[in-house]
């Protein structure tokens, strides 16, 4: 029940209705922005130094692991094609370089939003003629941490136009709503409380700048999935399915919500 307490002061203190009432909710203009430019603020610079200078150190970085199985996989041949990542995409350096930086993205194929992990299991699945792994699976973690560190400090910039633009608006509305028995939005925390302490944690900004990422509470890399899984649980409410629409969405709105932070993946976490 100290997660509780926490909670309500958190929610006595937050500027309520003013606030939330300037919330903009009419529809998206490309140079409308959540945060203005010179408040973006990654989550990375809300940690201690400690932590800071371990994500920035390959050596250190208990994600590197994953990266480096993701490196194996990407050379290793599967299914009914007998081919790997690399017969096709060649040097993940070159082919994968900025991928990251433009997902959650619109599929044309499957006429749906494909966050990093979506993308990759369809090519599994399409192109490789394998079956798809598993969500939080070591190799779909492994792989996307591969690919996601081809853009690292390449600035987010997703398309929310066109047929991205209702998936997008889904996300905006969802970061909007108050949900679980806390009664709380993503926006109360990330928008409202940010640099406020929740027990042993700061809370940022709330940006996916550096997922996949190591996350020392897991003992274990995770996805941006995961993470945001872990804030519904936070809040008592009830858990969206991996690769659900909801998550998707939500995914697609945070991204554009940090346009223009430098990617980070793999990062490291509390
Ligand atoms: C048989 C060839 C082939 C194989 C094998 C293959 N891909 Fe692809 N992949 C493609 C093609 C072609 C595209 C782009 C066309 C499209 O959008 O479908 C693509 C697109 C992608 C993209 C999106 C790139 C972008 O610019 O948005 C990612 C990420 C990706 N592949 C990852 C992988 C990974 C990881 C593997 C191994 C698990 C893999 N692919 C295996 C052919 C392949
Ligand atoms: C009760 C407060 C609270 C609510 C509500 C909440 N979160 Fe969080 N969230 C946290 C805390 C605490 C962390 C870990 C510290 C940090 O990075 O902010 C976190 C982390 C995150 C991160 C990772 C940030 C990083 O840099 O690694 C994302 C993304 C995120 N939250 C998104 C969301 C979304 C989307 C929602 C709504 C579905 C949500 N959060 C609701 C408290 C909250």
């Amino acid at each position: 029940m100290r997660i509780l307490a926490a909670l309500l002061a958190l929610v006595a203190c937050a500027p309520s209705v003013a606030q939330e009432r300037s919330a903009p909710m009419e529809r998206s203009l490309p140079q409308e922005r959540s945060l203005p430019l010179e408040r973006l603020r990654s989550g990375s610079t809300y940690m201690g130094a400690d932590l800071r200078a371990m994500q920035g150190d390959d050596f250190s970085n208990p994600a590197t692991l994953w990266v480096e199985k993701g490196a194996r996989l990407w050379g290793t041949r599967a299914g009914t094609a007998d081919r790997s990542c690399a017969d096709c995409h060649r040097d993940a350096r070159d082919s994968m370089r900025g991928v990251a930086a433009r997902h959650p993205a619109y599929d044309r194929v499957t006429r749906r939003v494909l966050d990093l992990e979506g993308r990759i299991n369809q090519c599994r699945v399409e192109r490789q003629g394998a079956a798809a792994f598993a969500f939080e699976s070591e190799e779909l973690i492994s792989l996307t941490a591969h690919v996601a560190a081809q853009s690292r400090g390449m600035p987010l910039r997703v398309a929310i136009d066109g047929p991205a633009a209702a998936h997008f608006e889904r996300g905006r509305a969802l970061y909007q709503r108050r949900i679980g028995q806390m009664n709380l939005a993503c926006k109360h925390c990330h928008d409202d409380n940010a640099g406020a302490r929740l027990l042993a944690e700061t809370i940022s900004q709330g940006h996916p700048n550096a997922w996949p990422g190591y996350r020392l509470e897991w003992q274990s890399a995770g996805s941006l999935q995961r993470r945001l899984r872990a804030c519904y649980s936070g809040v008592r409410a009830e858990l969206p399915p991996y690769n659900s629409t909801d998550l998707i969405d939500l995914s697609l709105y945070l991204a554009w919500r940090a346009e223009g932070l430098p990617i980070e993946s793999p990062g490291v976490r509390r």
